[in-house]
């Protein structure tokens, strides 16, 4: 069973007038990473930041950066995140021509990497790139938009690639995100995730700190012995 679950708030549903602030608010709220949503109007249907903004957001985050790319193609923009700040480079595997090629880009600018699968993405794409990965990204809702609804289909997708981490030895970090809240947290935890993205549960709430508190709570429960 996984332990040493990590909570990543995503930027996306932060108010983007305040974002230092709202960076140090939920950092002050017990997170273990800032989730770096980055949309470019043509791999996904919606454009949101660059590495300007997470060099920004930098000197706020006491936690590690975990950008998130929804950008095609990738490699041009890789360094520029790498200077920028970021500690964890996930992305698209369709969005990039050199799988393989792209995974050593991002560890040879210094960064940890990882792909990150949609909910119609087959996990066969980690056939033989699991000794250059160091988080598996799987999408519980169509990326793009924050807000939507946790696809279940997510959690026997989890489950199966938790027994590849297991198989393969190492240590990789399985994320899940889209839709995660306090009230299903639990049962992502127990299907084998143990980084969880929140957007709008996070930050749709005044009081981020009682919502970090909510889920963690969750997540004892969820690997509590029955
Ligand atoms: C969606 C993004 C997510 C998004 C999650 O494409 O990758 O990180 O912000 O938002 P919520 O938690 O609101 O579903
Ligand atoms: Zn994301």
């Amino acid at each position: 069973m996984a332990s040493n679950f990590r909570i990543a708030p995503s930027l996306l549903s932060a108010d983007f007038a305040r974002l230092g602030e709202e960076v140090r608010d939920v950092i002050a709220a017990g997170v273990d990473l800032i989730h770096f949503d980055v949309m470019d109007n043509h791999y996904v249907p919606n454009l949101t930041v660059g590495p300007l903004v997470c060099e920004a957001i930098r000197p706020h985050c006491t936690v590690p950066i975990d950008v998130h790319l929804m950008v095609k193609p990738v490699d041009r923009i890789v360094p520029d995140f790498a200077k920028a700040g970021a500690s964890i480079i996930t992305f698209h595997p369709e969005a990039s021509e050199h799988i393989d090629r792209t995974l050593g880009l991002i560890r040879e600018n210094g960064c940890q990497a990882g792909l990150v699968f949609n909910p119609a993405t087959p996990l066969a794409w980690l056939d033989h790139v699991m000794d250059k990965i160091d988080m598996i990204l799987i999408m519980s809702v169509n990326p793009g938009f924050g807000g939507q609804s946790f696809i279940a289909s997510a959690l026997a997708k989890l489950a199966e690639a938790r027994k590849r981490i297991e198989a393969s030895g190492r240590a990789i970090r399985l994320e899940i995100d889209g839709g995660v809240k306090v009230e299903n947290i639990g049962a992502i935890a127990r299907a084998g995730a143990d980084t969880f993205v929140a957007g709008s549960a996070i930050f749709g709430q005044q009081d981020r700190a009682a919502v970090v508190r909510r889920m963690r709570e969750e997540l004892a429960r969820a690997t509590m012995p029955a």
